[in-house]
């Protein structure tokens, strides 16, 4: 992933020449928006009218989609995406006050990202943890029977 770069820093060419390639695949506007969220960290908004050129689509069908999915960012996360688990497992073992308390602590709201632009909490749903519930993600790695006083120290916030 490049650095974060203000979203107007970001060439709608290099869009172009990051996605062309994926054009051919079968449904190819996913693989697209993931490619470009992993190579700038989010969707910009400059992403929209090159899609929508290349795949021949209305700018609101690409726009729809990308809203649709809760994983694609219109603007850069923080260094480090903490995801808690939102789903009934997780609320059935008090996921939601631990959630509460937990975004109290950093300071933000869901999707929000802290001052310093350490942190960004996602909401997700069931992260298959199921059993060791309630669960969140801090980037690639799955942690269960989580606090908020646990999250806050993993991430060093
Ligand atoms: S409901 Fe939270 S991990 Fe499945």
């Amino acid at each position: 992933m490049r650095d974060a770069a203000p979203a107007s820093d970001i060439d709608p060419r290099d869009i172009r020449d990051l996605v062309t390639p994926l054009a051919g695949l079968e449904g190819p506007l996913l693989p697209m928006l993931h490619a470009i969220q992993e190579e700038w960290g989010h969707v910009p908004a400059a992403a929209v009218p090159v899609l929508a050129d290349i795949l021949n689509l209305g700018r609101a069908e690409v726009l729809g989609v990308i809203s649709f999915y809760h994983d694609f960012r219109d603007h850069p996360a923080g260094r480090q995406v903490l995801k808690i688990c939102r789903a009934e497992a997780c609320q059935a073992m008090g996921g939601a006050g631990m959630a509460a308390e937990t975004l109290v602590r950093l300071g933000v709201d869901w999707h929000g990202t802290t001052p310093d632009g350490a942190v960004t909490v996602e909401p997700v749903y069931c992260l298959g943890l199921c059993a060791c519930a309630p669960a969140a993600m801090i980037g690639d790695r799955v942690i269960g029977r989580v606090t908020p006083e646990r999250l806050v120290r993993e991430l060093g916030a």
